[in-house]
């Protein structure tokens, strides 16, 4: 043991793993034996989720994501009050905690799954005074969820859009709500749990709720022009630049490359306007510091995409759970095969009783 507190746990592995890779000087992400870029072209969410699920270690062939879709629209009535909360993220997680958790990963998984999409769909129609709509088990995964948000049948390209940002964003590494839900499994709780407690994880500005905040940020910008002004003034404001900076990319993330690509067919008024933004944000920021490459991440054109597909922004954070709970749940598979209970140490810098403190306390005590 160190005695040096690692706050927070940058380069600590915590788990062998063979559900996905990120090199984060390279800028490469592999994902199930696939670099992201031939993932994202090598069909599905659906296929994706099995992929990730039977390298987590689970035993699967046809996930059933219709099935289970329908499954989820029964539950509703029995969910209480979960669709009234302001926010998507606290709906989900409030829906999601009244899943029954079977004691089979495997089935509680593809219930999880097949949830994301019909709850939120669900919380978007009646924010907008709309009855919920039911799910069409014949439909693709990503088709339905556009479906059962706007009404109307998508267009091919919006939900082969959706499709591949789900793909592209199924699972990356250790993230942090990744790391919670192979903490939650860790203990031996099930696998309900450990999805509710990432959905948690993923809530937060600095991890899945950055998407909604970039488009605010390309709204209130509104012409490249702009950019550089905007953006100088945020920073004075003490604020980060919303979509830019990773916790391991030091080169632009691979996967906003795959997305900005994904965005093209849809003609988004906003693809040229991130771009430009992107342009100016890149080079401010080299500028400001240049010892700490700070590149765009996945949520920047996540942005444009989401909401080229016809999304409302307060569902993006959401929107991104519905692919990753795929990739909690293979971690939760695979932490149970081969991971033990995950109890780190903590420093203790509080007071100690009259007695004293015991020898050595300075050099760090922990428990
Ligand atoms: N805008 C402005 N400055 C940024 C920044 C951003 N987006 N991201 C990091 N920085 C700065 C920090 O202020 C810090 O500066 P300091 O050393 O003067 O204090 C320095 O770069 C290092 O940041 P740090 O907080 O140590 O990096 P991290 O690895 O903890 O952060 C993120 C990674 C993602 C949390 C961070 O880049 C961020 O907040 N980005 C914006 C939110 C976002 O897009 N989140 C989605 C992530 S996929």
């Amino acid at each position: 043991m160190t005695n040096t507190t690692n706050n927070g746990l940058e380069g600590v592995m915590v788990a062998d793993t063979a559900i996905s890779e990120v090199d984060g000087d390279r800028g490469r992400l592999v994902i199930v034996g696939q670099d992201v870029e031939d993932l994202a072209l090598a069909g599905g969410f659906e296929r994706a989720a099995a992929r990730v699920l039977i390298a987590g270690g689970a035993q699967v062939g046809d996930l059933g994501l219709g099935r289970a879709r329908v499954g989820a629209w029964e539950m509703i009535p029995r969910i209480g009050d979960a669709l009234d909360r302001a926010d998507a993220m606290d709906a989900l997680r409030t829906a999601l905690a009244h899943l029954r958790s079977t004691g089979d990963d495997l089935a509680d998984a593809i219930a999880a799954i097949g949830a994301v999409p019909v709850v939120i769909a669900a919380w978007q129609r009646l924010r907008s005074g709309q009855r919920p709509l039911d799910p069409d088990p014949a439909l693709g995964h990503a088709a339905d969820y556009l479906r059962m948000t706007t009404g109307a049948a998508p267009s091919l390209t919006a939900a082969i859009a959706l499709d591949t940002y789900w793909v592209t964003v199924i699972d990356h590494g250790m993230s942090a709500s990744t790391f919670t839900s192979r903490v939650i499994a860790s203990t031996g709780s099930d696998l309900i749990s450990a999805v509710v407690g990432a959905v948690g994880a993923l809530k937060g500005p600095l991890h899945g709720g950055a998407p909604g905040p970039v488009l605010d940020m390309l709204d209130a910008i509104g012409n490249p022009e702009r950019a550089e002004p905007w953006l100088l003034a945020e920073l004075a404001a003490g604020r980060r630049i919303m979509g830019m900076g990773h916790r391991v990319y030091r080169v632009r993330d691979p996967r906003a490359a795959v997305l900005e690509a994904a965005v093209r067919p849809l003609a988004s008024r906003r693809l040229e306007l991130a771009r430009g933004v992107e342009v100016a944000a890149s080079k401010i920021l080299r500028e400001r510091k240049p010892d700490r490459p700070l590149a765009a991440n996945v949520e920047f054109y996540t942005a444009v995409l989401l909401d080229a597909v016809g999304l409302a922004r307060e569902q993006f954070a959401a929107t991104f759970a519905a692919s990753r709970i795929a990739g909690w749940s293979a971690h939760v598979i695979e932490q149970r095969r081969t991971g033990r209970l995950i109890r780190p140490a903590s420093h203790y810098v509080g007071a100690w009783p009259a007695a004293g403190a015991p020898e050595h306390a300075d050099a760090g005590s922990r428990s």
